[in-house]
């Protein structure tokens, strides 16, 4: 089994004042012993320098919600790739659901904005997740399958072994309701397989689910081979609940090939 990644999305969601407390317990539960997981936070733009400052020289990575496709120019209110790996983050994810379905974000946005963040030196978290019409229609696996597809094709083979891959289906989103274990294992496989197909070197890529999981049901999604990681929303605002699941993903056996952050 890989090694966990637990990232926490925190959307628009923090102040200065409850950040310094969040980023405290989770430096802090990285500092001691049992940290057999991968473990980073996705913050606001505006608190990236304040998680660099908190987390610099620990075992927490950081990064960002979302990065412009473009590299720089007239592009008001928007954040480049490049400024944000100047504050040293890891992670920017892109293709979340939320800015596809509110931001208008198609499919090449996301690839143009997975790219950006592979310049940069930033690890792109790549969202892919079907709504609820969707899968009753049946088009799960073709709907993360093209959305994956497309950010391939956006970016080298190279380039592609250093994505991470998260399945957040849309239904799942801030519902209380995660997909079951054989639901987010029967997709992760889907998505496998486009890696897979790819290029063979993308087999070890990260999958994570994401959707609302909780300290309840974090140890059963994360005990299982294809289920790599969790990207975690509301339950990554709490520290008690943040730090229980990363308590349930240190807790599995893993090997420590695939060391992120
Ligand atoms: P949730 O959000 O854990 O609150 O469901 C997950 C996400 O949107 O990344």
């Amino acid at each position: 089994m890989q090694r966990k990644l637990i990232l926490g999305n925190w959307k628009m969601h923090g102040s200065t004042e409850s950040n310094a407390a969040l980023l405290a317990a989770i430096r802090e539960r990285m500092s001691r012993e049992n940290t057999n997981v991968d473990v980073g936070v996705c913050v606001p733009a505006i608190f990236v320098e304040q998680a660099r400052s908190a987390l610099q020289g620990s075992a927490v990575a950081w990064g960002v919600q979302d990065v412009s496709a473009h590299v720089q120019g007239a592009f008001t209110g928007e954040i480049s790739a490049a400024m944000v790996a100047g504050f040293q983050a890891t992670f920017a994810i892109v293709g979340h659901s939320e800015r596809r379905a509110n931001h208008g974000e198609t499919a090449l946005v996301v690839g143009e904005k997975a790219r950006q963040a592979l310049v940069a030196g930033l690890v792109p978290v790549v969202c892919v997740g079907e709504t609820l019409a969707e899968r009753e229609a049946g088009a799960t696996d073709a709907v993360v399958r093209a959305q994956l597809a497309a950010v391939l094709e956006a970016i080298s083979v190279d380039d592609a072994k250093k994505i991470v891959v998260a399945y957040e289906p849309v239904w799942a989103i801030g519902t209380g309701r995660s997909a079951s274990v054989d639901e987010a294992q029967a997709t992760h496989a889907g998505l496998r397989s486009v890696l897979r197909e790819y290029d063979a070197g993308l087999d070890k890529l990260r999958i994570l689910y994401g959707g609302s999981i909780k300290p309840d049901n974090a140890s059963a999604l994360l005990d299982c081979d294809g289920i790599d990681g969790g990207l975690i929303g509301g339950a990554s605002l709490k520290s008690a609940d943040f730090i229980s699941i990363i308590e349930a993903a240190a807790s599995l056996h893993a090997d420590d090939s695939l060391h992120v952050g």
